[in-house]
């Protein structure tokens, strides 16, 4: 947990980051990676050789991987087009399958493409178990264990609101729920991209740039009956707004996070920060390093592909 000082300059609560980036595979998904093995082991039996598959944006893939590696267990990651170069090359590295689509769906998104991927690979590899990640009370349960009670213990339980984005929802709705039982004051702020299917009451399907977070499915993670109960605030963003903010962070702060992290983190001050008071501390939960995005999200030509306006030349003190 690091103070934002400088990053939260002119705001009036006091700005802070969990940087998930420093767990051993690089992102907050190391946490449920573990924590859905550890389920798989319980429920299947599993033998050293068994084959899992996972749908994953790429991060899921390498805790997963890690994990696989220790355990002697055989990883098949199927991502899609979005993944960074650097990713893949991890997860091949970790010694798991890769097998990626290309077709985008009707949403704009990929996953439905996968899954229709997913029902070939389940017949070509009989007794292969798919971990689905989108419907996983043991991912939830896995940051309702760490994260939710790390967050509290670094600010000595003194923590107002929480901004955390939207993907899976094993991060957030594993936090929210932790945060709801042990400090009920807290506002829990879900920031997700335009045009993600994502959250409950979301605005329909649009083309989306961000990696990790949105989805073109309503993951089971978030349908649960205490939604409304955990989520104070819904906010929309879009990827230049985000990718923006992440370079601002990494500028003013020497914090070098991913576009979701940007995100969390531009929603965190410019809006989160207007609704709270001088003795209040925020929380961004900043996913993973922006180092694996050098060839996306922060790539000038990536970013002038997509219409993405980025300038690289870059006034911090008018961005933040
Ligand atoms: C970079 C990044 N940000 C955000 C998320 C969303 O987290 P969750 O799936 O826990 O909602 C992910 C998930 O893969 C991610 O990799």
């Amino acid at each position: 947990m690091v103070s934002l000082r400088a990053f939260g300059r002119g705001v009036v609560p006091a700005l802070f980051g969990k940087l998930e980036c420093t767990n051993p595979g690089g992102s907050m998904k190391d946490r449920a990676a573990r924590g859905m093995i550890d389920w798989a082991e319980r429920e299947h039996n599993l033998q050293r050789g068994a084959r899992i598959i996972v749908c994953t944006s790429g991060n899921m893939g390498v805790g997963m991987a890690m994990v696989c590696a220790v355990k002697g267990y055989q990883l098949m990651c199927l991502v899609d087009a979005k993944i960074n170069p650097a990713t893949e090359r991890c997860l091949r590295v970790l010694g798991a399958e890769v097998v990626k689509v290309y077709q985008r769906d009707e949403t704009g998104g990929y996953h439905l493409t996968r899954l229709a991927r997913l029902e070939s690979l389940l017949a070509e590899y009989p007794g292969a178990i798919y971990l689905d990640q989108y419907n996983s009370p043991a991912a939830v349960a896995a940051h309702t264990a760490s994260t939710g009670p790390e967050i509290l213990k670094a600010l000595e339980g003194r923590v107002r609101a929480v901004v955390m984005v939207a993907g899976t929802g094993g991060s957030s709705m594993g936090v929210a729920r932790f945060l709801k039982s042990q400090s009920p004051g807290t506002d829990i702020w879900l920031v997700d991209e335009k045009g993600s299917l994502a959250l409950p009451g979301n605005a329909g399907a649009a083309p989306r740039h961000l990696n990790g977070m949105g989805t073109s499915i309503a993951p089971a993670n978030y349908a649960s009956a205490e939604f409304d109960e955990f989520v104070d605030h819904i906010v929309y963003v879009q990827a230049e707004e985000s990718i923006r903010a992440a370079i601002a962070l990494a500028r003013a702060e020497g914090i070098l996070v991913g576009g979701s992290g940007g995100a969390a983190v531009h929603v965190m001050r410019n809006l989160a920060a207007q609704h709270y008071g001088p003795e209040d501390n925020l929380v961004a939960l900043l996913p993973d390093h922006g180092s694996r995005y050098t060839e996306t999200q922060f790539d000038p030509d990536w970013l002038a592909a997509r219409g993405i306006n980025v300038p690289e030349i870059f006034n911090v003190d008018e961005e933040i």
